[in-house]
């Protein structure tokens, strides 16, 4: 197993090495980025997993290539590293829950700042006394090209600053797409090879041994740190924009302060939206801690700052072999086709399935068993197949799959209803499939929210006999799940204890998990309220249910169905759970939103959020347009200040305790 880790990681080093050479030195990119940020996870991962085998000489070491031989060098005084990547929000809230470790220590108000991820290459000028003395490339990080006097001639970078300050200046050098249209254009006249992209472009243009040929290049350039900030004295990332623009620096003013994740994920949202609009490429959102202070305090790892990220638009991708199509029964009884995949590295973790959805799915992409295909993995965790290398199909023996006319699990004719939910195994009491996928959905979080009894517990109970109907899990006992391999008697009580807990629950979470078709979360609350009990489910009329909002004729008939089917199991249930009643909510402050920030001396934060609740109010965790009251404790900092700027009314603690009575 070693000896094949330790080739693979030879294998992905010289890979890398050679990407790197053909991206940085010959500005001509054979892979995508996101093929090649799978190479390097891949190694990263191996190298995490293996010390042993990870040198101090390996590409996740650097940054970026070497610096080419023809130009001379220059020592940057501060290491020019690179950005952490996120792919999905969950890798931006864990960026955040890393960064407010160290940040909320310190209980001082901070922010983010988030600007566009430009697509070009960065670069670092040094103004001595107001004067452009040098400039260069990141090259590896520590050593770069010297292109000073490239950089004289792009227009738009100033040879003196307007005030004669000392700066270390970073940004980046990048190429407008009109720009690059029409230097492909006459380079197409010419007779000259083309650049692929803007960014190739501007990095070509840049790297000229002939300075001349830079200077009738359209580069543009748009600073966003700096290397030693010798005479900048400013305390934030939002205050060094504002004083590169005082000095004539161009900055992109299409940046936003932020104070919370939320606003964040805003304009991550808004921005991916307007891309294909902005004049020049970009490939995501920077986001970084706004505060100076904060950013000192979070440091840097060797290769990239921990108090910023990248978060970029496009999802990664990869290539692998579909080995064979399965079906997998849901626990509403859908048929659903998964592809098995040559296991691949994707974007930090290994795919060996994804989600074909249904057969249409397949035949649109004319999906062979033995195919190359792309995948991808999106927000969601589960990922997709994108598409069919037919190319190549060429001496390849291929199977076509077809969608099976029994159910795999019971072996029941499966019906099919063209448009609606394609095949599904009509047996819902008695299909294996559906009754151990209800028993999983009825444990999971949002569901009863049984802690520690995941699926593969439920699997072991329900193949033993132990389970078979959700009201099976509280007749358990420590003593009838001790026999099983891996279980303890600490984890067995311990397991038992987390059921027992779940006696009380509430009527929307049991709705929910009873794991009726069609029936999610948000429809469950709203049919516990209509209903207000156990009882009231058995009973409700088709007329009654579809006075309730997001319920149609398709969704009472299932829940009638469901009622039919599952009967006296949900009389059990009622005699063994003990439901808490539905509350409807009422109060003077009913319809009003509050958001509470700093300390207040005379309540815990929970205690204040559940007057508000008990009043009819609700409770948020930011400040938005529809927050009606803002109560802010000692020490408020940042939602306080952005209450002030949107005109919301704010209370301090002795008005809320006199509101209150
Ligand atoms: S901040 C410590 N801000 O992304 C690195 N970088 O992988 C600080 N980039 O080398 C960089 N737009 O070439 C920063 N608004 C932005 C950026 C940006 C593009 C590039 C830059 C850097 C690479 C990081």
């Amino acid at each position: 197993m070693k000896r094949s880790i330790e080739k693979r990681i030879k294998e992905l080093k010289s890979q890398i090495e050679r990407h790197n050479r053909l991206y940085h030195e010959k500005d001509a990119p054979k892979i995508s980025d996101s093929e090649y940020d799978n190479l390097v996870l891949e190694l990263k991962k191996w190298e995490a997993e293996y010390p042993e085998l990870a040198s101090s000489t390996s590409p996740t070491k650097k940054v970026g290539g070497k610096a080419r031989a023809d130009f001379d060098k220059i020592t940057h005084s501060v290491p020019m590293l690179s950005l952490d990547n996120a792919f999905e929000k969950e890798d931006v809230l864990s960026f955040e829950t890393r960064a407010l470790r160290v940040i909320e220590k310190t209980q001082a108000p901070w922010s983010y700042f988030c600007e566009f991820k430009m697509d070009g290459l960065a670069i670092e000028l040094v103004y001595h006394k107001g004067q452009l003395t040098k400039a260069s490339t990141r090259g590896d990080g520590t050593v770069g090209e010297d292109i000073t006097e490239n950089v004289r001639r792009i227009a738009c970078i100033p040879q003196t600053l307007q005030s004669p300050l000392s700066a270390e200046v970073r940004g980046e050098v990048f190429m407008k797409i009109s720009d690059f249209q029409a230097l492909n254009r006459s380079r197409e006249k010419e007779g000259d090879t083309l650049f692929v992209n803007p960014r190739n472009a501007a990095a070509g243009s840049l790297r000229q041994l002939d300075p001349e040929i830079t200077a009738q290049r359209p580069l543009s350039f748009f600073a966003y740190g700096t290397g030693l900030p010798l005479d900048i004295n400013v305390k934030s990332q939002a205050d060094l924009l504002r004083k590169f623009q005082s000095l004539g620096i161009p900055t992109n003013p299409d940046t936003r302060l932020c104070s919370s994740t939320e606003e964040v994920l805003k304009f991550y949202a808004e921005t991916k939206a307007r891309r294909e609009k902005l004049p020049y490429e970009i490939d995501g959102v920077v986001i970084k801690v706004n505060e100076f202070t904060f950013q000192d305090l979070l440091g840097t790892t060797s290769n990239h700052p921990r108090w910023a990220v990248a978060y970029k638009f496009d999802a990664p991708r990869a290539t692998t072999t579909l080995k064979d199509i399965e079906v997998q029964v849901g626990r509403t009884g859908i048929l659903t086709p998964v592809a098995v995949l040559e296991p691949v590295f994707c974007g930090g973790v290994t795919v060996s399935s994804a989600t074909l959805h249904n057969e249409e799915e397949i035949a649109r992409l004319d999906l062979k068993i033995g195919d190359e295909v792309e995948i991808i993995r999106s927000g969601d965790v589960i990922p997709k197949v994108l598409s069919v290398r037919k190319e190549a199909r060429k001496n390849k023996q291929l199977k076509t799959f077809e969608m099976p006319s029994h159910c795999p699990s019971c072996g029941a004719k499966v019906v099919l209803e063209q448009g609606l939910v394609g095949r599904w195994c009509p047996k819902s009491t008695k299909c294996p499939a559906q009754i151990e996928g209800r028993l999983i959905h009825f444990a999971s979080k949002d569901a009863l929210n049984m802690e520690g009894v995941g699926p593969q517990w439920i699997s072991r109970f329900y193949d033993d006999g132990l389970l078979k109907l959700p009201s099976d899990f509280f007749a358990l006992t420590p003593e009838k799940i001790l026999k099983f391999e891996r279980m303890g008697e600490v984890l067995a009580k311990k397991m038992i204890q987390s059921i027992q807990a779940r006696r009380q629950t509430t009527l929307a979470r049991l709705i929910y998990g009873l794991g009726i078709p069609n029936v999610g979360e948000t429809l469950a609350q709203k049919i516990a309220k209509q209903v207000l009990n156990l009882e009231g489910l058995l009973r409700v009329s088709q007329d009654k249910l579809l006075q309730i909002e997001d319920v149609g004729e398709i969704v009472a008939d299932s829940i009638i169905q469901f009622r039919n089917d599952f009967d006296s199991e949900i009389k059990k249930l009622s005699e063994i759970l003990q439901i808490q009643a539905v509350k409807t909510k009422s109060g003077p402050w009913l319809g009003k939103n509050f958001v509470l920030t700093g300390s207040l001396s005379g309540f815990t934060r929970s205690e204040a959020q559940r007057l508000i609740e008990e009043r009819g109010g609700s409770s948020q965790s930011s400040v938005t347009k529809t927050t009606t009251v803002v109560i802010a404790g000692a020490e408020a900092g940042s939602k306080l200040k952005k209450a002030q700027d949107l005109g919301i009314e704010i209370w301090d603690e002795a008005r809320f305790i006199k509101e209150l009575s």
